[in-house]
């Protein structure tokens, strides 16, 4: 039923407002107030929430309505009990590519059935955690935008035509956006709600499988609007978000250049950042969760390398040295540093979500000054946000490196220094890799 004012799903107004869906704040269950507008102007897309009828001032009553968001989402309930389909890289990698671009509608009404199910399966994470923690503002918040992308996403009519099919590409467009922040804000409420938790294990597995799954969202929505761009923005070599002839190095140097230039910026010095052996390979696979963790890595060896060697000049500075192996199954990349390594009682601690020595050091040097500010400001880059010095690179990075079938580990010399292996498999379909 359509509300006086707008009709769900048709632009209306000056500005193009597109009625999308439900209003998630709003529980009640007539059909026609439970919408809510997305306003598009040249400028700038805003999202407005209205709320129905005049309830819109009545404190007392938006409040329990507040609450009862939280708690009667029959529909999430009814998505969440469903199992996830994952899909292996190499089924959406050859699955087929039909001129008459059928292969998008089907990859569409794969996603219009995913999503809401997956989305559901974190709701329900947020909902297991510890009352005092899920509390949290920040927690609480974040679980509002799953709660949200939900409704989006549930709520959106089947996709049958390239039509429905263009509307739902802006949907996961600006879902993309709306999320891209959910990261710093996790680490950020995990850590304001630290005192209360008593169960670490508990917070690990949440934000293990929040951070995974929200990496298998977002590569599976970013596959689907990248399938628009094959061949027409002369990237030939991208099907969707799959590179297929991946050159490691060059992905390596892109981001050893922008840590680098971050730590050149910073402290005036940086150590060289050297890359041997299979330099030349080429395989295919999805960089994205690369472009997250070789700055995370390089970024630890490159502060550690600077860090214990504070009085050299940059010529005199222990250079970090990337070894790359290639073989059938898998391929692995070595990150070498020189910067004296992990002392024997901080080791048990370093994959822990929130465990940094950033600011820790007394030497006026890297007190709160050039280290602390690198570690805090934002990359420009797909790598993540103002996440350094969170603790959040190593535990996410042996995250994602699991989530995708391989692993991370460190060897570290006391002394000396430390060596990180990321070892990750092959997508290209001849052994079993993983499934996003
Ligand atoms: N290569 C390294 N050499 C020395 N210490 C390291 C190295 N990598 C990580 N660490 C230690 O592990 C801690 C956690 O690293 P990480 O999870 O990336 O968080 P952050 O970089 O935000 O501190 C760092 O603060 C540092 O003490
Ligand atoms: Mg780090």
């Amino acid at each position: 039923m359509a509300s006086p004012l707008f009709e769900k799903g048709k632009l209306v107004g000056t500005f193009g407002v597109r009625v999308f869906g439900r209003c998630t704040s709003c529980v009640s269950q007539t059909p026609n107030s439970r919408y809510f507008l997305q306003c598009k102007n040249q400028e700038q897309t805003s999202r407005v929430f209205l709320h129905h009828g005049p309830e819109i001032n009545a404190a007392p009553r938006i409040r329990t309505r507040t609450v009862q968001s939280f708690y009667n989402q029959s529909a999430i309930d009814i998505a969440a009990a469903k199992p996830s389909v994952r899909l292996t890289p190499a089924t959406i990698l050859y699955s087929g590519k039909s001129p008459d671009g059928s292969h998008i509608l089907r990859s569409a009404q794969y996603l219009h059935k995913e999503l809401p199910v997956r989305i559901a399966h974190r709701v329900a994470g947020f909902r297991s955690l510890p009352f005092i923690v899920g509390c949290n503002p920040t927690i609480l918040a974040v679980h509002e935008l799953y709660i949200r992308a939900f409704y989006m996403l549930n709520e959106y009519p089947q996709i049958t035509d390239f039509e429905t099919e263009k509307g739902y590409c802006e949907l996961l467009q600006g879902l993309l956006d709306d999320h891209k922040d959910v990261v710093t804000q996790l680490a950020a409420g995990f850590r304001e709600c630290r005192k209360h938790i008593k169960n670490e294990e508990l917070v690990r597995n949440f934000l293990d499988r929040t951070l995974t799954s929200r990496l298998g969202l977002r590569m599976l929505a970013e596959h689907h609007l990248g399938l628009h761009n094959d061949n027409s923005n002369g990237n030939g070599n991208f099907v969707g978000v799959i590179n297929v002839s991946m050159k490691l190095k060059d992905v390596i140097e892109k981001w050893a250049d922008f840590v680098r230039q971050t730590a050149l910026h910073k402290y005036g010095k940086s150590p060289a950042i050297k890359l041997n052996g299979h330099i030349n390979a080429v395989f295919p696979y999805i960089q994205a969760p690369l472009d997250y963790i070789i700055p995370e890595l390089l970024k630890n060896a490159v502060r550690a390398s600077i860090e214990t060697h504070l009085d050299a000049c940059e010529d005199s500075l222990p250079p970090v040295t990337i070894t790359i192996a290639n073989n059938d199954v898998d391929f692995i990349i070595r990150i070498s540093d020189r910067g004296c390594g992990i002392p024997h009682q901080l080791l048990p601690h370093i994959m822990e979500y929130h465990f940094t020595t950033a600011g820790s050091s007394t030497d006026h040097r890297l007190d709160g000054g050039l280290f602390g500010q690198m570690m805090n400001e934002p990359n420009d880059g797909p790598a993540s946000g103002p996440m350094h010095g969170f603790g959040f690179g190593l535990p996410t990075s042996r995250a994602y490196a699991e989530y995708l079938g391989g692993s991370l580990t460190l060897e570290t010399m006391q002394g000396i220094g430390t060596d990180v292996y990321l070892r990750l498999r092959h997508i290209d379909g001849k052994f079993e890799s993983f499934r996003i």
